[in-house]
């Protein structure tokens, strides 16, 4: 037996338990590694609760999922009325279903926030690009999750909402009709697709989910946190005691978990005043529509969905036979002045110049639905690609030109117009506002190698800077 470690027969019983746990499983050593020891920058701000907060919401969602599960019938003759069972008869039911649909909403709230922290301060950055593209899978994973959570009500919203989405796929050249069936084991969603959704839902894709949060976090604990300055405080130059220990660092537990203490009561006030008071929040979190149940002999006059979806419908919306002109012209002046008006060899010029031009006979020959799908999926895969893309010489937004701090504000002022607009009916002004909305959030990116080098950075200091308070 070797590496047992022995204790006094003396010592207290827990501290014997704990040592006997700590011979078979390394209890204690994960504590430290990750709680006690795990020293994170000691200038956190209102920003750095989302990442507990999505952890909480985390929770809310499968306790309340798995009681949710006990009354549910996934059936499509009997979906509906199991819910409206739920919400009357179950004891403590409506509280129960509530929580996990005001916690749907939640989750994307907190982790949107949670994202704006990353972008502003530079946390996608080296050596963090792990933690952001977790970070950017476990997004997927919450769209996919919450679109096939939404189907189970089986109330008119879903039934409909899952129809335009799944015939989204059809749009795939060759292979998309296929790709549709198979997603909805029918030729219409039925109850084959009530099925699927739900054994996705309820399990395969929390699985993975939850898998990728441990990633992130073991991927967050490898390299550290980053901070609202940008400051590494662990890097070999960082000023540490004589313990090695970080001087700008502070232990996550107890400071953070106290500290974090507050944003979970905050978050619980808003949360429970929701749930108590406003659970459908005018019909952005649980839409009218979806209180009649699915017919599908009766199309609803206005389809759209949930709220956390709506600036990527837009983007899907905004791609007509019209903008993709507007798509081409863009392709044509990225492949010459990416390529042609650069120092590469011929070769590359021409080989560009030529996919460009393919490219674009493409576009002119392939239904613009296609390529709206495309936007839509393209607008969250982008985000994977964010760490190579920023070149900026700082990290931070508190020591960027300042004009970065205005782009930032417009792109999330243009992210909500887009959601605002993807929430309506669709109309001309709409149509051409969402245009100009999703050129600007692709132009954000795509062109960040180019803006993000413009403009004088301000120095950054040695030290994260602290006001104790
Ligand atoms: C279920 C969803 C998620 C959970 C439970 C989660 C959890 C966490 C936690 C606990 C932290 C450490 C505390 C903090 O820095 O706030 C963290 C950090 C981080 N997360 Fe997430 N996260 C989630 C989703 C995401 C997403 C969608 C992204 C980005 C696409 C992301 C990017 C990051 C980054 C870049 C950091 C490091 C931040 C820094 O050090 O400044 N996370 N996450």
């Amino acid at each position: 037996m070797a590496n047992f470690k022995e204790i006094s027969p003396d010592a207290p019983a827990a501290e014997k338990l704990l040592n006997w746990v700590d011979n078979r499983f390394p209890a204690s050593k994960l504590f430290k590694e990750h709680l006690s020891e795990y020293y994170a920058p000691k200038n956190f701000n209102f920003f750095y609760f989302f990442g507990s907060l999505a952890l909480l919401v985390l929770v809310i969602q499968i306790v309340t999922g798995i009681f949710l599960v006990m009354h549910y019938k996934p059936d499509a003759n009997l979906a509906f009325a199991s819910v409206e069972y739920i919400m009357r008869d179950v004891p403590w039911g409506w509280l129960i279903r509530y929580m996990h649909s005001t916690g749907a909403s939640a989750f994307f709230i907190v982790v949107y926030m949670h994202m704006f922290r990353g972008l502003i301060y530079g946390s996608y950055r080296k050596p963090r690009e792990l933690v952001w593209i977790f970070g950017c899978a476990i997004f997927l994973c919450l769209m996919a999750e919450a679109f096939m959570g939404y189907l189970l009500p089986w109330g008119q919203m879903s039934y409909w909402g899952a129809q335009v989405i799944v015939n989204l796929f059809a749009a795939i050249p060759f292979v998309g009709p296929d790709l549709a069936l198979l997603i909805r084991g029918d030729y219409v969603v039925s109850d084959a697709t009530l099925n699927r959704f739900f054994s996705f839902h309820v399990i395969a894709v929390p699985l993975v989910l939850l898998g990728l949060v441990v990633a992130h976090i073991i991927a967050l604990h490898e390299v550290g946190s980053n901070n609202p300055d940008g400051v590494e405080i662990k890097g070999p130059n960082a000023p540490k005691d004589a313990n090695g220990h970080p001087l700008d660092g502070i232990p996550f537990h107890p400071y953070y978990t106290v500290h974090d203490i507050l944003g979970v009561t905050g978050f619980l006030l808003v949360f429970t005043a929701i749930i108590f008071f406003a659970p459908e929040f005018g019909g952005y979190f649980l839409e009218y529509n979806n209180f009649i149940p699915a017919d599908p002999l009766k199309t609803p006059l206005h389809i759209a969905p949930v709220w956390y979806f709506t600036p990527f419908y837009s983007m899907l919306r905004a791609i007509t036979s019209e903008m993709m002109y507007a798509l081409i012209a863009c392709v044509l002046a990225g492949a010459y002045f990416g390529a042609v008006r650069t120092q590469l060899p011929q070769i590359i010029k021409g080989g560009v110049l030529g996919a460009a031009v393919v490219l674009s006979v493409l576009m002119l020959s392939i239904d613009a639905k296609f390529w709206g799908v495309l936007v839509m999926g393209g607008a969250v895969i982008i985000l994977f690609f964010l760490p190579w893309l920023d070149n900026c010489a700082v990290k931070s937004i508190r020591y960027r030109p300042d004009w970065h701090k205005y782009l930032y504000g417009i792109f999330v002022i243009n992210f909500v117009i887009l959601a605002y607009l993807g929430t309506q009916p669709p109309s001309p002004i709409g149509e051409r506002v969402s245009q100009v909305g999703t050129l600007f959030y692709f132009g954000f990116f795509l062109l960040m190698p180019w803006w993000s080098t413009i403009g004088d950075t301000k120095p950054v200091p040695d030290r994260v800077t602290f006001a104790p308070h």
